[in-house]
């Protein structure tokens, strides 16, 4: 990640709360002044994704790729790897964006691709977190922010966020609970990387 401009192209598939978490800490801690760094792009594989819209409102480039409208993954991969790489990005931000991508979208981002994960991992890899972490009676569930790699919620760890699981929590309640988290950790583990990159 080098160079004056570090652009960064945010992925997401819904509600974009950590894209949107993520756009204010920068705006807020003046990352453009200080690490010549921007959200230069929102892209979502659904057009009717609300954070798609917000984002919009900002003022920032969007894109919407339906992946339906494509034969398989590889094909829309190629497409969203086009898209991507109309900004040069220092920096490429899942951040719920449900699409699992090729081992050849991760070669390509390869050092520049982060993801959040609402399970403490190597825990609860894959989907339904919440519920499975309930269903095992854990006391504590959780975020993570890894580094992408071919194996799905697999990648160095940067951060984790730890909350306690309540009595009487339903997926939802602690969904929510964690959600608060990420939206801190996220935006402060992109600052990381955008510090230490210089
Ligand atoms: C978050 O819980 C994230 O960890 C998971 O999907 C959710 C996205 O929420 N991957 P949002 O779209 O950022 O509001």
């Amino acid at each position: 990640m080098s160079g004056v401009n570090k652009n960064i192209v945010i992925l997401i598939s819904g509600g974009g709360s950590n894209m949107a978490a993520i756009v204010e800490r920068g705006r807020a801690q003046r990352w453009q002044a200080r690490f010549g760094a921007r959200v230069a792009a929102v892209i979502s594989n659904k057009a009717a994704a609300p954070g798609l819209a917000w984002a919009k409102d900002q003022g920032i480039t969007t894109a919407a790729l339906d992946h339906t409208a494509y034969a398989d993954r590889e094909a829309f991969d190629a497409a969203l790897v086009a898209e991507i790489d109309r900004h040069q990005p220092a920096l490429v931000v899942l951040a719920g964006f449900m699409r699992i991508l090729t081992p050849g979208f991760v070669r390509h981002y390869e050092g520049r691709l982060v993801n959040i994960h609402p399970s403490l991992l190597p825990a609860f890899t894959g989907l339904k977190t919440h519920q499975r972490a309930i269903e095992m009676g854990c006391r504590f569930a959780g975020a993570t922010v890894h580094r992408v790699t071919s194996e799905l919620d697999h990648g160095e760890i940067l951060a984790q966020a730890v909350v306690p699981v309540l009595p009487g929590d339903t997926p939802d309640t602690l969904a929510e609970r964690v959600l608060t988290q990420e939206h801190l950790m996220y935006p402060l583990a992109v600052e990381r990387l955008l510090q230490a990159a210089g």
